[in-house]
């Protein structure tokens, strides 16, 4: 069996890559700039000062900008995101994750969570998950966006776990990306996604026998 499986937050744990969209149209709308979920999708696994530049590039604003007034236009944004949070309580955990931690504790098989976001943590606490995992790598020292694979890494490296012995689970195209790059097996979540070792429709599939047949299979 793996050795460890790490997963990303936003969109595998729980819908909040939704409300992050929420936030970003919000913010994008009081510059003029008008974003789809479709533009969404290539915010998905990106920090929160990437994401600005591409909104702002994606609406021929490049440029216009400071770097200290788009650090003011990343805080409002984060503001409207953590202010969406407050709703935020174990059930909004996605079908079948807390089961498959629980089983995955059960078999011995470590867990790790590489999520970009700052908000993390506070996050995980809301969903009431925290204990369910070994190692979350911290955000705030990580240098590269995914699809770079040092978050990935940085989740092994924190697990003591060789990333070819791993699993990573994925609903960004950028996150299959840095999984592949790590050297771990890819899971990717949604029907959009390229280049994924195993992919699955929705988190409902993602069960520890699913998994443990596709390690198998793949070896
Ligand atoms: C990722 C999300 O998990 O975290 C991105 O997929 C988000 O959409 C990024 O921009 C950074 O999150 P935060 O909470 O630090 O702004
Ligand atoms: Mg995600």
């Amino acid at each position: 069996k793996p050795q460890a499986i790490v997963f990303d937050l936003d969109g595998v744990i729980t819908d909040t890559a939704h409300l992050h969209f929420l936030a970003w149209r919000e913010v994008a709308a009081e510059l003029g700039i008008v974003i789809d979920e479709v533009f969404n999708d290539r915010l998905k696994g990106i920090s929160r000062g990437e994401s600005l530049l591409r909104i702002l590039r994606h609406g021929g604003k490049e440029g216009v900008f400071t770097q200290a007034e788009r650090e003011q236009i990343a805080a409002r944004k984060n503001a409207l995101y953590v202010d969406s949070l407050r709703s935020l309580t174990p059930e909004a955990v996605l079908p079948g994750i807390k089961e498959l931690l629980t089983t995955l504790r059960t078999e011995q098989i470590k867990t790790g969570l590489a999520s970009v976001s700052l908000n993390a943590p506070a996050i995980l606490q809301a969903l009431q998950m925290t204990s369910l995992f070994d190692f979350c790598a911290n955000a705030a020292l990580i240098r590269r966006s995914k699809p770079d694979p040092e978050i990935f890494l940085a989740a092994c490296n924190g697990l003591h776990v060789n990333p070819r012995a791993c699993i990573g689970i994925e609903d960004a195209q950028a996150g299959i990306e840095a999984i592949n790059a790590s050297g771990m097996r890819s899971v990717g979540i949604g029907s959009t996604l390229t280049g994924a070792d195993l992919l699955l429709p929705t988190t409902e599939f993602l069960t520890w026998p699913r998994l443990s047949a596709f390690w198998q299979l793949d070896k």
